[in-house]
């Protein structure tokens, strides 16, 4: 009985440190990222009704844009709660992935 429970604590102690010892999960590539952006802008040259294309957006732009509506100095419906997804890192890696579509 004493050993049973000493063996279930050395279990749930192995569990919990093996837990901790576990690498985090891989930050989304700005590649997956970018994959929601086209549900709504729409594919490579596309664009969809009144929402604007992605592809060969310039950097710069897209950086202002992005960190305006997350900062909510740029008027939005949507896109102010999408941009507060998302660090000054990632923005700059989208920007980059974007630029070159
Ligand atoms: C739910 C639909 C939706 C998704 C998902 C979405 N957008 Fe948007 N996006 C919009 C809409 C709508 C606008 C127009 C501004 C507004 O009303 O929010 C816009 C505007 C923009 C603009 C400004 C375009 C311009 O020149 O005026 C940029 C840049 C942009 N989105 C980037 C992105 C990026 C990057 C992602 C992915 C992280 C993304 N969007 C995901 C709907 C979406």
């Amino acid at each position: 009985m004493c050993t049973q429970r000493i063996v279930l604590v050395g279990t749930v102690l192995a569990t919990a440190a093996f837990g901790l010892a576990a690498p985090a999960p891989a930050a989304p590539t700005a590649e997956t990222i970018a994959r929601n952006c086209v549900v709504c802008h729409g594919p490579k040259e596309a664009g969809q009704l009144e929402i604007p294309k992605l592809a060969d957006y310039p950097a710069r732009k897209m950086i202002e844009m992005m960190t305006g509506f997350r900062d909510g100095q740029k008027e939005a419906t949507i896109m102010n709660r999408i941009a507060k997804a998302f660090s000054d890192e990632q923005i700059a890696a989208l920007a980059a992935y974007f630029a070159n579509r």
